[in-house]
């Protein structure tokens, strides 16, 4: 099989474009999950003049995508969310929105709705207060959560939430209970192995009190998972993903991704305006002062696209950076594809 480096190299425009369009809109945190250090960090927003030439030149580019807003902290602190929401509408973009729910009271899931929002991405580590609230740092934030979706699923049964959650040693109990309640909602749950500490500088230091050292609690949990998987659990993490998890719990310091292509679909706008093909690589360049195409097939991005072919940095194997293959695209069409047509059919209702 052709690689997908070579077919780039031959059709660089007709082949590779890029998939997955992340906007970090912002920094600050109104958390203080000992996972992460974000909430640390000064608050600052990424000025929506400056989203709204990316979307602009994206969508002309490709027509309509998804992107993802996310932020080095919570998105919902940008106050011009509902704005940026509206405009990647407008462009018939879908959006995704990632939160910790912490803001996500009624009045703003009205705004969401209204504005477009298509997906609503809740973090969740546990699904008692005492696993979930301690690790975020914050008490309270579990019942939030609960209610923020059960208001979702009774007002907008065309938006979707789905869940996402660490793995963490706290939560090794937690995670069938967890798995049973996204199904109870009619939601899709993903995971996520604990890196070390988030921060910008990507910090080698593994937090030891949250590690989940021990293996043989771990492949049992995985393999639960794999049966509720089996039994069509809307689970999206593949069972390769665990597999990759399990060695990576294992041995943190292994390189779990020698060959990494995410230099052919992955495309970020750092919260400065910075465009970017990985976090862990230097910007290509300023969407203030260039095309995004012309930075997308610029030298420089070509450039990082060979060294990641044998990328020199240990990052860990978090979904975000692994594509899912076929096997996943089927299994997660036979569990979603009811779903999503009934949810369309409710967007044809409502107009
Ligand atoms: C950095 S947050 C940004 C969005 C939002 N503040 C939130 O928490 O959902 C994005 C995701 O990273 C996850 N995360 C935080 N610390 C992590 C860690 N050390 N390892 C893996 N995932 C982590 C969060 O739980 C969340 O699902
Ligand atoms: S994981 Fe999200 S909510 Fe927690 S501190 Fe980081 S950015 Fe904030
Ligand atoms: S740092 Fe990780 S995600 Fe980025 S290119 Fe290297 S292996 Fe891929």
């Amino acid at each position: 099989m052709l690689k997908k480096s070579l077919l780039f190299k031959i059709f660089p425009t007709i082949y590779n474009k890029p998939s997955n369009i992340s906007l970090f809109i912002g920094q600050g945190c109104n958390s203080m999950c000992p996972t992460c250090d974000f909430w640390k960090y000064e608050k600052q927003v990424l000025p929506k003049k400056v989203i709204f030439k990316f979307v602009d030149e994206i969508t002309s580019w490709l027509g309509p995508m998804n992107f993802f807003l996310i932020s080095i902290g919570e998105p919902l602190m940008n106050k011009d969310i509902f704005d940026i929401v509206k405009y990647i509408h407008t462009k018939k973009g879908r959006i995704s929105i990632s939160t910790n729910g912490l803001l996500l009271d009624k009045k703003t899931v009205d705004r969401l709705v209204e504005s477009g929002v298509s997906n609503i991405q809740i973090s969740i580590n546990g699904i008692t207060s005492k696993v979930h609230d301690s690790s975020r740092g914050v008490p309270g934030n579990l019942g939030k959560i609960f209610e923020a979706v059960s208001y979702i699923k009774e007002k907008y049964s065309h938006v979707s939430v789905n869940f996402a959650t660490i793995i963490l040693k706290q939560n090794l109990n937690e995670i069938v209970p967890l798995i049973k309640y996204t199904h109870s909602v009619k939601s899709n749950i993903s995971f996520q192995p604990l890196a070390p500490t988030f921060d910008y500088g990507h910090s080698p230091d593994i937090k030891k009190e949250l590690w989940p050292n021990d293996i043989k609690k771990v492949e049992s949990v995985f393999k639960k998972i794999k049966k509720y998987q089996g039994s069509g659990y809307d689970i999206s993490t593949s069972p390769s993903h665990f597999q990759t998890f399990l060695k990576y719990f294992k041995n943190p310091k292994l390189n779990h991704r020698e060959h990494c292509n995410i230099g052919y679909y992955n495309l970020i706008l750092d919260k400065t305006g910075d465009v970017k093909l990985c976090d862990h690589y230097p910007p290509l360049g300023s969407i203030k002062d260039n095309s995004i195409k012309k930075l997308w097939y610029s030298k420089s991005a070509q450039e990082q696209r060979k060294r990641m072919q044998n990328c020199p940095v240990r990052c860990p194997p978090l979904t975000c950076y692994l594509k899912p293959n076929l096997v996943d695209f089927i299994r997660i069409f036979q569990i979603r594809g009811k779903r999503i047509f009934f949810n369309r059919l409710g967007i044809l209702k409502r107009h």
